[in-house]
């Protein structure tokens, strides 16, 4: 695996996630930002905080190519050299990527086909973000998605990231797919922690003692 980020604008959640040490960035979005009771220059700046060092992605909410580039302006101001900027794979998306992408790292999202990565490729993304859960269910043959856009892009250095991921058995099938990057969400992050048959040894182990903190 190259890098697990924490699919979230919650504040607490970024915060445990750096603890944890593993989950490499964070990725947000309209909707998760429109969930937390800050404005979103707030909890960008939060998020940032809570988890130091490591890629905010912001996506761009501007729906033409002059607003779009005035708001990257903005996202950069805040974020600064942690920003990565998240653009869907709309015509003015991928304008916007093109002109972007030679000053800062662009994520091409909203990805359901290969000709989207190939052009989001064209357009100069260092990454691209599909959403595997919603292409299960949107795309008749969503599951093959992952793997296309693998073969697609091998060799190239638009580097895929995973979302829209809502169990461990999707972690699976987008790595068996050879998928390295995933954005995944707090609550999906926290089961690979607490998988029960590790929980059950654990506490087995704890139970039968001999460690080097006993009396
Ligand atoms: C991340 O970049 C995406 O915005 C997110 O994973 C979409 O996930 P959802 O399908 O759970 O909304």
């Amino acid at each position: 695996m190259k890098a697990f980020y924490l699919d979230s604008a919650n504040v607490e959640q970024a915060k445990k996630v750096a603890e944890w040490g593993w989950v490499k960035g964070i990725t947000t979005n309209p909707s998760l930002l429109t969930r937390s009771e800050y404005p979103p220059e707030t909890t960008l700046l939060n998020l940032a905080a809570a988890m130091p060092g490591v890629p905010v992605f912001y996506q761009l909410t501007a729906p033409d190519l002059d607003n779009m580039l005035r708001e990257a302006d903005r996202a950069r101001q805040l974020l600064q050299e942690r920003l990565v900027l998240k653009i869907p794979a709309t015509t003015a998306g991928l304008a916007a990527c093109a002109r972007l992408s030679p000053h800062q790292p662009v994520a091409v999202t909203t990805v359901y086909h290969t000709a989207q990565a190939l052009a989001a490729n064209a357009a100069g993304a260092q990454y691209l973000i599909f959403y595997h859960d919603r292409a299960l269910r949107r795309l008749e043959d969503g599951h093959q998605l992952a793997a296309e856009l693998v073969r697609a892009l091998a060799g190239t250095s638009t580097q895929i990231i995973a979302a829209s991921i809502k169990s461990l058995e999707e972690i699976y099938a987008v790595r068996m797919a050879g998928i390295t990057h995933l954005t995944v969400p707090f609550e999906v992050l926290a089961q690979i922690g607490a998988y029960e048959p590790t929980l059950k040894d654990v506490e087995a182990f704890q139970e039968t003692g001999s460690g080097l903190l006993e009396e």
